[in-house]
């Protein structure tokens, strides 16, 4: 089962693993997430992924898909995202992405079902003392209550191994950008993009007038924020591997944190940048002031995912650009 498959990861994931021979059960509120995806789920796989449009807050509700159906492991994507809007509504934050992961545990722990593979972020680190970060960087004090919600899911997730009724890799993402190849699917920001990417995307295409960078005076080389950008289709790939090492009992811990990130960091300037080379578009920005609560750098040190999950981020930034414009040029 993948909860939020028909949103941004989501979505590549489950192709990934109706490609790899998984049969796939999305449930999906689409609070976030187009039904349009599906088809298009199917459009590139040729396959039918079974879809419940269901609200995991809903205990007797998420109760329910695991009693009908045998679920051998569960990928939990679904969870609301934006660092602005759980500053602004903390308590909406805590209810939706602590409760669907409690509801989920519990139906879990009820039906027996061992294995479940859940998206945390590199917002659990906040402003590293060291670089690269590894999995045993401590955690920060959380500055949004959607970075507190990933670091308690964690906690929560450790409490459910060491209690001995779950098996659990939690993957930290860095900066998920790009889309499909096909450009069938790939992110779908609803209003103002808040993030990187579908903000100069947008620009570029013409929907916005104006990309603002925010603050170029920190202390990096040319002044931008830097951070470890990673194509959406390799994290993807992640979840396969993830997904494929608890069903074959290949873990050596009941709970383990992987990095997924490139392990280069680049600058905000450095992606305007190399998106004005690879689209041949010129860009139009201005530099304003800092954002409140930017990291100034963070990149991955991502060497226990390739080592021990045999995974290695393989699309370069070029690649992630590329397939970021055609997505937005084919919406
Ligand atoms: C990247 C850099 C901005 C927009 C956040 C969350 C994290 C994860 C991903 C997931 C920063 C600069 C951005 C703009 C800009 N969450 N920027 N102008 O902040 O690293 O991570 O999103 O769901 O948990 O914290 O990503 O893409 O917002 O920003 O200059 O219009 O781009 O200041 O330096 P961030 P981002």
């Amino acid at each position: 089962m993948v909860t939020g498959g028909l949103g941004y990861i989501g979505s590549h994931t489950v192709v990934e693993l109706l490609q790899a021979g998984f049969n796939v059960i999305i449930a999906d509120n689409l609070s976030n997430a187009d039904i349009f995806i599906l088809s298009r789920i199917q459009e590139i796989t040729k396959r039918e992924p079974v879809f419940l449009e269901i609200d995991l807050c809903d205990y007797e509700a998420t109760q329910t898909i695991f009693q009908q159906y045998k679920i051998d492991a569960v990928i939990h994507f679904a969870a609301l995202k934006s660092v602005s809007e759980s500053v602004a509504n903390p308590l909406f934050y805590y209810q939706n992405n602590l409760g669907s992961l409690m509801n989920v545990l519990l139906s879990m722990k009820k039906y027996r079902v061992r294995n479940i593979v859940f998206s945390s972020s590199a917002t659990v680190y906040g402003e590293p003392d060291k670089l690269p970060v590894t999995e045993n960087s401590p955690f920060k004090k959380a500055l949004s209550a959607y970075g507190s919600t990933k670091q308690m899911g964690e906690e929560i997730l450790e409490s459910s191994a060491a209690n001995g009724f779950a098996d659990i890799i939690v993957l930290r993402y860095f900066n998920p950008v790009g889309a499909h190849e096909s450009a069938l699917i790939g992110e779908l920001p609803r209003g103002i993009p808040n993030n990187l990417m579908p903000f100069i995307t947008q620009t570029g295409v013409g929907k916005r007038e104006k990309l603002t960078v925010f603050g170029d005076d920190y202390n990096t080389a040319d002044g931008t924020c830097i951070r470890d950008f990673i194509h959406v289709v390799d994290l993807a790939k992640a979840h396969v591997l993830a997904t494929e090492r608890l069903l074959n009992r290949k873990y050596e811990s009941a709970f383990e944190i992987f990095n997924l990130g490139t392990g280069n960091g680049f600058s905000v300037m450095q992606l305007i940048n190399a998106f004005q080379r690879v689209t041949g578009t010129t860009l139009n920005y201005q530099i304003g002031g800092r954002r409140a609560g930017d990291i100034e750098c963070i990149y991955a040190d991502a060497s226990k995912a390739n080592r021990i999950l045999k995974w290695k981020a393989e699309l370069g930034l070029d690649e992630m650009i590329r397939s970021a414009w055609k997505w937005e040029n084919s919406i």
